[in-house]
C-alpha cells in the first residue's frame, strides 16, 4: 500500500531545508547506486554522513516521531539517516527495486528494508516530471506531492523516477525496517488501527466495544511484531 503523509515539514521548515541544501555541495548519485541500479540513476545527492545531511535527517527523524500517521503506517523498529538527492536537467531514476540489506552508519548491523519513504522538498509547480511511479498491484501509481508532505511504500516494488525536464526536483530519502515485516499484516494493523482512531471520539473512554477493539489491535501486533 501506498500512504501519503502532508505536513511532515512545515513551509518555513521547508524553506530553512531549501536555503541550506541549495547552498550544498552536491555529488554524482551514481556513485552511491549499487552496480545494477548505477546504470540507471542520473540525480545529485548530498554526501552521507556529511554534518549538513546529519542534521537536517535529526529533524525529519523528530518530526516523525510526532507523527502519529507515521507510526501507526510504518510501526518503524529502525529508520536509516535520511539521504537527500536533486534531480535536473533530465535527471532520472529508472525501474528498480530497492536493497533488500542495508548497512547502517555507524554500526556493524545491516536493516531490512520494508517501507521506503520520499520526502518533497520542492513544489510540484516548480519542475517538469520527477514523478515516482510505484507499481504496485492494481498498476502503476504516480507520485507528486507538495513539499514537505512525504509518501510510504513497500521497498519490495518496482518504481522509478521519470525525467526531470524543467526545474529541480529536490527531496529526501530513507528506508524503514518495520516491527511488522510482511506487508499485507502491516496493511491489516494500519487499517484497523486508523478506524479505531475514527471512531474513538463517537463512543466513550470506557465503551467495551472500544476496549475490545484495541484488544484485538495490540493482540494481533502481539502475534505479528517481531521487536
Ligand atoms: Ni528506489
Amino acid at each position: 500500500m501506498l500512504i501519503c503523509i502532508d505536513h511532515v515539514l512545515s513551509q518555513a521548515e521547508v524553506a530553512q531545508f531549501r536555503a541550506e541544501l541549495d547552498a550544498a555541495d552536491w555529488l554524482d548519485g551514481a556513485l552511491t547506486a549499487g552496480t545494477l541500479a548505477s546504470s540507471v540513476k542520473r540525480n545529485e545527492q548530498i554526501a552521507d554522513g556529511s554534518e549538513l545531511a546529519l542534521r537536517l535527517g535529526q529533524q525529519i527523524l523528530r518530526r516523525l516521531a510526532a507523527t502519529p500517521l507515521f507510526i501507526s503506517a510504518a510501526l518503524p523498529r529502525t529508520i536509516h539517516p535520511p539521504k537527500f538527492n536533486r534531480y535536473t536537467g533530465g535527471g532520472a531514476y529508472g525501474a528498480h527495486v530497492d536493497s533488500a540489506l542495508m548497512a547502517l552508519p555507524g554500526t556493524a548491523r545491516k536493516m531490512r528494508t520494508d517501507l521506503s519513504a520520499t520526502l518533497f522538498l520542492a513544489e510540484p509547480e516548480d519542475y517538469d516530471g520527477g514523478v515516482l511511479e510505484v507499481e504496485g498491484p492494481f498498476g502503476v501509481q504516480e507520485v507528486k506531492l507538495p513539499a514537505g508532505d512525504m509518501v510510504l511504500y513497500p521497498s519490495s516494488s518496482l518504481h522509478r523516477v521519470t525525467p526531470v525536464t524543467r526545474g529541480a526536483r529536490v527531496a529526501s530519502f530513507f528506508w524503514i525496517e518495520s516491527l511488522v515485516a510482511d506487508e499485507t499484516e502491516r496493511t491489516l494493523l494500519f487499517d484497523l488501527d486508523q478506524s479505531v482512531q475514527q471512531i474513538t471520539p463517537l463512543l466513550a473512554a470506557d465503551d467495551m466495544r472500544l476496549v475490545q477493539l484495541t484488544g484485538v489491535y495490540h493482540n494481533l501486533l502481539r502475534r505479528w511484531g517481531r521487536p
